[in-house]
C-alpha cells in the first residue's frame, strides 16, 4: 500500500495521489499570455498522472515579471488564456493550480538563458520595486537594477492586485491557488531583514515584516472561494546570518493557518546573493517536516526529489502530505505514472483510456 498514491483532500478539493508539479517559469509568453506551449506542457504533466499541477509563476501585475518572457494573470484576458489549460488539466484527474506572484526586485530581467542579467533600456526595461531601494546584487551584477521603494499606496495597490489575480484564477477554473512569497521575490523581500530595511509599519520586527503577505492572504483569501484551498509558498530559510531563520518560518505558518492558509510549500533561499544552502537529495524535506510538526500544518516538500522510494518515505514517514518535483518532472512528464509501477501502485492510477489500455501490464498491445 503506497502513501503517495492515497488521495489527499485539502477543503472540497481531493487531489488523486501526492505527486505535485512544482512551478516552473517557462518564458514562453508574449505579453503574459499562456499559448500552445503551456498547454502541452501542463497537460503532459497531467496527463502523466500528477495530483496536483501548479502554473509557473503568474505575474499579478506587468512589472511584476521577472522577465517580458513570463506568464501574467493582470487582466481577464490572461485568465482566458489560461481557462482551457485548466480544464484540460481536470479532465485528465490533475487538480489545476496556480502561483500567483510578483518578483520584486528581481523583475525586468532577461530569461536564464541569456545569462538571468537586468533588462537594458534598448531591451524594454522597467522599473522595479521592492521594501527598499537596494538591489539584488552589486552594481556590475546579474540583476543590478536599482528598485524604487514602495510608498503606502504602491503596497496596497499590491495587495489589490493578488486579490484580483486570485479572483481571475477561480473564473479561469483553477481549484488550488499558492501565492508565491519565497525565492526573493517581492514578498519574500519583506519577510527577510536581509531586504528590508524599511523604520515604517511594513518593517523592522517579524511583525512588520510579516505584515505583507499575511495582507496579501488576507485580501486573496477573501475572494477566494471556501471550497477552494490556498497554499502559500516561502523561503523557510535564507542560509545567511542575520536571515530568516526557520523558527520565524514557524511563526509565519502559524499566522499564515489563522488566516486560512491549507498548506505551506516549504521552499528556501535566494533572497540574496552569496547564500551557501546545504544542497543533496530531499535537501529541504527537513524544512517541510519542522513546520508541519511545529505549525500543526500540512506541507509539500519540495528539491531535489526525483526517486519513487524517497517520494513515497516523505510522505509515509510524516515529513510532508505532497512531495513536489521540479526537474524530474521536465525528465520525465510520466514520473508519477512511473513511480506508481515502481510503487506497485499502478491500480491506483489509471492512464487517459488512450494509453492505459496499452501501458497497463498485462500488456494488450497487439
Ligand atoms: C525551469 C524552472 C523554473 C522554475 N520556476 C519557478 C516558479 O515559477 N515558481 C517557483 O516557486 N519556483 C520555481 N522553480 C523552482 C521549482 O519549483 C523547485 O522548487 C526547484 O526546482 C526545486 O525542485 P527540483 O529539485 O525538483 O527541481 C523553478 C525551477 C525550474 C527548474
Amino acid at each position: 500500500m503506497s502513501a503517495l498514491f492515497e488521495p489527499l483532500t485539502l477543503r472540497d478539493v481531493r487531489l488523486r495521489n501526492r505527486v505535485g508539479i512544482s512551478p516552473m517559469c517557462m518564458y514562453a509568453c508574449v505579453d503574459g499570455l499562456a499559448n500552445d506551449w503551456h498547454l502541452v506542457h501542463l497537460g503532459s504533466r497531467a496527463v502523466g498522472g500528477a495530483g496536483l499541477v501548479i502554473v509557473e509563476a503568474s505575474a499579478v501585475e506587468p512589472r511584476g515579471r521577472i522577465a517580458s518572457e513570463d506568464l501574467g494573470i493582470w487582466s481577464d484576458a490572461h485568465a482566458q488564456a489560461l481557462a482551457p489549460i485548466a480544464a484540460f488539466m481536470a479532465r485528465h484527474g490533475a487538480q489545476p493550480a496556480i502561483q500567483v506572484a510578483h518578483a520584486g526586485r528581481k523583475g525586468s530581467t532577461n530569461p536564464p538563458w541569456r545569462g538571468d542579467r537586468s533588462l537594458t533600456t534598448a531591451e524594454g526595461a522597467w522599473t522595479t520595486i521592492a521594501p527598499s531601494a537596494e538591489p539584488f546584487d552589486p552594481p556590475g551584477g546579474t540583476v543590478d537594477q536599482v528598485p524604487a521603494a514602495m510608498t503606502e499606496d504602491d503596497i496596497r495597490a499590491v495587495i489589490a492586485a493578488f486579490a484580483a489575480a486570485a479572483r481571475r484564477a477561480d473564473q479561469a477554473g483553477f481549484t488550488v491557488l499558492e501565492v508565491h512569497a519565497a525565492h526573493g521575490y517581492l514578498l519574500h523581500e519583506f519577510l527577510s531583514p536581509l531586504a528590508n530595511r524599511r523604520d515604517d509599519r511594513w518593517g523592522g520586527s517579524f511583525d512588520g515584516r510579516a505584515r505583507l503577505v499575511l495582507e496579501v492572504v488576507r485580501a486573496v483569501r477573501g475572494v477566494w472561494p471556501d471550497a477552494k484551498p490556498l497554499l502559500v509558498r516561502f523561503s523557510a530559510v535564507d542560509w545567511l546570518p542575520g536571515g530568516w531563520t526557520l523558527e520565524d518560518s514557524v511563526a509565519l505558518a502559524r499566522r499564515l493557518k489563522a488566516e486560512g492558509v491549507d498548506m505551506i510549500d516549504a521552499s528556501s533561499g535566494w533572497v540574496v546573493p552569496g547564500e551557501a544552502p546545504p544542497f543533496g537529495p530531499g535537501w529541504q524535506v527537513p524544512l517541510a517536516a519542522r513546520i508541519r510538526r511545529d505549525a500543526a500544518i500540512p506541507t509539500a516538500a519540495v528539491g531535489a526529489i526525483s526517486d519513487p522510494a524517497q517520494a513515497e518515505a516523505i510522505v509515509a514517514e510524516g515529513h510532508a502530505d505532497l512531495a513536489l518535483i521540479a526537474t524530474a518532472s521536465l525528465h520525465d512528464p510520466y514520473w508519477p505514472f512511473h513511480a506508481a509501477r515502481a510503487l506497485g501502485a499502478l491500480d491506483r492510477l489509471p492512464l487517459p483510456p488512450s494509453y492505459d489500455y496499452v501501458l497497463r501490464p498485462p500488456a494488450r498491445n497487439p
